[in-house]
């Protein structure tokens, strides 16, 4: 090598060399700008901050003797939550659920304007049609579930679909 080359070669070294140490510094800069900008932005960002929420949540533990509610897992927000709407009157309960069987006589049941059909069931009672009604009732013709399969019905409201039903029955 030359002395011209290595003079060269060195000078080129020490170039090289500074500008390595010149991008690690602008590295280190850029970093602590970030720190000090950036980051407080995306804590502070109420979607990071519901997602860590989130996430926390995963880990907490229920301690007896304290209020644990907010330990109570909420639906996510949006989800579709599959309730059935509750019916308010004897009508809504017949054209929501009874219907389904005795508007045409489905599974054997009576259908409602089938007056022969009727006739002799109305001829039982009242509170005999009421009972079959919430409680279930298994018949010649099939099986009546107890309040029509809607548990979560109240008596009154099936005594009311029970009464419709009657209605038009007659
Ligand atoms: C899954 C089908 C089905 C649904 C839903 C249903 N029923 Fe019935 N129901 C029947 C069948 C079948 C019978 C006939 C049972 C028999 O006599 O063999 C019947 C019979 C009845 C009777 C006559 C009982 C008797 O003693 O003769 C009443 C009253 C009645 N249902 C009321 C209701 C009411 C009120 C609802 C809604 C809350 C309802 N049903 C929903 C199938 C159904």
């Amino acid at each position: 090598m030359s002395t011209q080359d290595s003079k060269f070669f060195n000078i080129f070294s020490l170039v090289l060399g500074i500008l390595i140490v010149i991008t690690i510094l602008l590295f280190a800069f850029a970093r602590g700008v970030g720190r000090n900008t950036q980051l407080a932005h995306v804590e502070s960002d109420p979607k990071y901050v519901a997602d860590v929420e989130t996430n926390l949540t995963s880990g907490r533990v229920a301690i007896a003797g304290q209020d644990n509610s907010a330990l109570a897992i909420a639906p996510a927000a949006g989800a579709v939550v599959a309730t059935l709407a509750m019916p308010t009157s004897g009508v809504e309960v017949y054209e929501q659920v009874c219907g389904a069987c005795h508007l045409n006589g489905i599974g054997g049941a009576p259908k409602s304007d089938d007056r022969a059909a009727w006739a002799p069931r109305i001829a039982q009672g009242t509170a005999t049609l009421y009972k079959h009604a919430i409680e279930g009732y298994t018949g010649k013709s099939g099986v009546m579930p107890a309040k029509g399969g809607r548990a979560d019905l109240s008596d009154e409201l099936v005594q009311a679909a029970v009464d419709h039903m009657v209605s038009k029955a007659q």
